[in-house]
């Protein structure tokens, strides 16, 4: 019996970097992963990776600004597995580099709504599947700028700051029904988010983090998967952060 056995997952934003390093450690410790994303084609192949390596995995189309869609997905992850237990929310964007006083009002709407109601949406309708299915836990992908500013992204620190806000009311909700939420907050992650950052702008991240790298994707799913397991039974409604030293200055 590995770890997660008998347990069902359900990741956002999971086709790519941080959410499928996360669908995959808990396959690999025997959930059943719903990998869950608006890129159809990436989820499929996802899914089809974790399976290809024998483990239980299915994809599903999910648009987490779209509460409509993010009620399918639940259900999907219900009727295909039987239950939910444990949900990631980790679909998210990055949005343009520009100060406040510049920042498109449609773009700050468009991060918004991914970043923060988005989770929004996936809480809204995991929290009662979990529920249902006699408790679990979920972890909400926050950021290093869930507590800190940073210069040129307005929508993407507002909404990770709201996603703290989400994850401790949540928590304070859940726990007398058993179910566990906490945020992780990766600082720089080497993943596409990051996009074609060039070599000026990577070095400076890098130099952000006294560890003297970008983080991992995997070492991010490490922390997640620690969150989600019993071994964090007494562990509701705290921020972790995964972040080279990033906060520590
Ligand atoms: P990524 O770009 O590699 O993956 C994000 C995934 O989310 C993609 O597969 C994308 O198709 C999906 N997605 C985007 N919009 C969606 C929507 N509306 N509905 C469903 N899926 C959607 O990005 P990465 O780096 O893996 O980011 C994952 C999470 O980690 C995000 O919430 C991000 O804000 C957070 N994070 C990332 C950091 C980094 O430096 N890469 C640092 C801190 C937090």
């Amino acid at each position: 019996m590995s770890e997660f056995t008998g347990r069902t997952a359900l990741v956002t934003g999971a086709a790519s970097g941080i959410g499928r390093a996360v669908a995959s450690r808990l396959a690999s410790a025997g959930a059943s992963v719903v990998v869950a994303d608006v890129s159809g084609p990436g989820a499929r192949e996802a899914a089809g990776e974790l399976a290809d390596q024998g483990w239980r995995a299915s994809a599903v189309v999910v648009d987490v600004t779209d509460p409509a869609s993010v009620e399918r997905a639940v259900r999907h992850a219900v009727d295909t597995y039987g239950a939910l237990h444990l949900a990631v929310n980790n679909a998210g964007i990055g949005g343009p580099s520009l100060p406040t006083g510049e920042y498109d009002v449609e773009d700050f709407k468009r991060v918004l709504d991914t970043n923060l109601t988005g989770v929004f949406y996936s809480l809204r309708y995991e929290l009662p599947a979990i529920v249902a299915a006699g408790g679990g836990a979920v972890v909400n992908m926050a950021s290093i700028l869930s507590a800190r500013g940073f210069a040129g992204s307005a929508a993407y620190v507002a909404a990770k700051h709201g996603v703290l806000g989400l994850t401790r009311t949540a928590a304070l909700e859940y726990a007398p029904r058993g179910v566990r939420v906490n945020a992780v907050g990766p600082g720089f992650v080497d993943t596409p988010l990051l996009g074609d950052a060039d070599r000026g702008v990577r070095d400076y991240l890098v130099s952000l983090h006294p560890a003297g790298r970008l983080g991992t994707a995997a070492e991010v799913a490490e922390l997640t998967a620690f969150l989600l397991s019993d071994r964090a039974s007494f562990v509701h409604g705290s921020y972790h952060l995964v972040d080279g030293g990033y906060a520590a200055r």
